[in-house]
């Protein structure tokens, strides 16, 4: 039931930090540590490589969790979109794990690919919001999210689920390694759940930056570097599906090298900028893109902002920033919908549960 939220899709982003603080008590054990299934660590341990293989929102997911497993648990990682890794399967490592990220566990394509990993004789692994599901049912094991029913089609709570049991996987996996770790995932998911609450308390805000920036346009461009990239591809996305605005993520990075050529006066670039490593460069991006006529928007991180930033995130762990700078974007999505009249929580030619190849 929606409440008195006017659509699924505004009560389940405001819905993140609950779902946050319900992952932590979900994962965690009477001592307050990490408790994870000890066949899936097994498994993790053994592995030689993982290949995540999801679709949409879900694979967006899975690249913020190729970093974070491969930088906490020091294990490579292939992130795949699954219609096309059955065409284009490579060549496998000697021991592989694969994980199958998926909100419903119903989605044919993700299927596709489990079905023939098990042909092969390889072991998998379920990350899914529903835990009876095909995915779930077939795989070898299985992570859920507890995000709760997810009813808008675009989907928000599950992707930032599903980024937080990467964490909480990456972490887990990493200790069975004897890798030391000064991060602790469910500390930091809670700075996260607070984090999450201020953003939804900005919706004024957002809802300013949809009318200015979205309301009218043909497109819109989403630029970032490094993990931004990872949101920005998320971010336009949300934005297309519900609001028919033609949007497209760029890495900061790759504009010189044609993209910058769509730039005209006036087009709306929103840029993310979260990333220590990288602000300098976004922010010069950001400068080249406004040069050319631009209408800009920047989404920084507290201790990176600069003047005129529009939207400060709080400070979180670098590792899980997505967590936290998807939550604006997925809020102008909403809005920018709204002033375009679409349908938020049923968007024209999608369904929920993609269940066809
Ligand atoms: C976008 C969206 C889709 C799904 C994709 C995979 O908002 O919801 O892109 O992420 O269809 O679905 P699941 O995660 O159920 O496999």
């Amino acid at each position: 039931e929606k409440g008195t939220y006017p659509h699924f899709m505004l009560k389940e982003i405001d819905e993140q930090p609950f779902v946050m603080r319900n992952i932590i008590n979900q994962y965690q054990n009477e001592n307050g540590d990490l408790k994870l299934d000890d066949d899936i660590r097994a498994a993790m341990k053994e592995a030689d490589r993982v290949y995540i293989i999801a679709c949409g929102t879900s694979y967006h997911a899975g690249l913020v969790g190729k970093q974070l497993i491969e930088n906490i648990a020091n294990i490579p990682v292939e992130a795949h979109i699954a219609s096309e890794f059955v065409y284009n399967m490579p060549l496998l490592s000697e021991k592989p794990l694969f994980i199958f990220i998926s909100q419903s566990g119903e989605t044919a394509d993700s299927r596709a690919v489990l079905v023939e990993v098990k042909r092969l004789g390889h072991k998998a692994l379920t990350i899914t919001n529903v835990p009876g599901s095909t995915l779930s049912r077939e795989a070898n094991y299985t992570l859920n999210l507890y995000a709760g029913p997810e009813i808008a089609v675009a989907s928000t709570k599950a992707y930032t689920a599903q980024i937080a049991v990467l964490a909480i996987l990456a972490v887990d996996s990493a200790r069975a390694k004897g890798i030391e770790l000064d991060f602790n995932p469910l500390q930091e998911l809670a700075i996260v759940a607070n984090a999450m609450e201020v953003l939804c308390d900005q919706k004024e805000e957002m809802e300013k930056i949809a009318r200015e920036f979205l309301a009218v346009t043909r497109n819109a461009f989403f630029i970032g570097r490094a993990a931004d990239f990872y949101v920005c591809l998320e971010a336009a996305l949300k934005l297309k599906e519900i609001s028919y605005i033609q949007a497209e993520g760029f890495a900061g990075g790759e504009l010189k090298h044609g993209t910058i050529a769509l730039i005209e006066d006036g087009t709306p670039v929103i840029a993310l900028a979260t990333q220590e490593h990288v602000n300098l460069s976004i922010r010069g991006n950001v400068k080249e893109v406004a040069a050319r006529g631009a209408y800009t928007c920047v989404i920084s991180m507290d201790g990176l902002q600069e003047e005129g930033d529009r939207v400060v995130l709080p400070k979180i762990h670098p590792y899980l920033t997505p967590l936290v700078s998807v939550l604006p974007m997925q809020l102008i999505s909403y809005y920018a919908a709204l002033h375009r009249d679409c349908d938020v929580d049923k968007p024209r030619n999608l369904a929920k549960s993609v269940t066809v190849e």
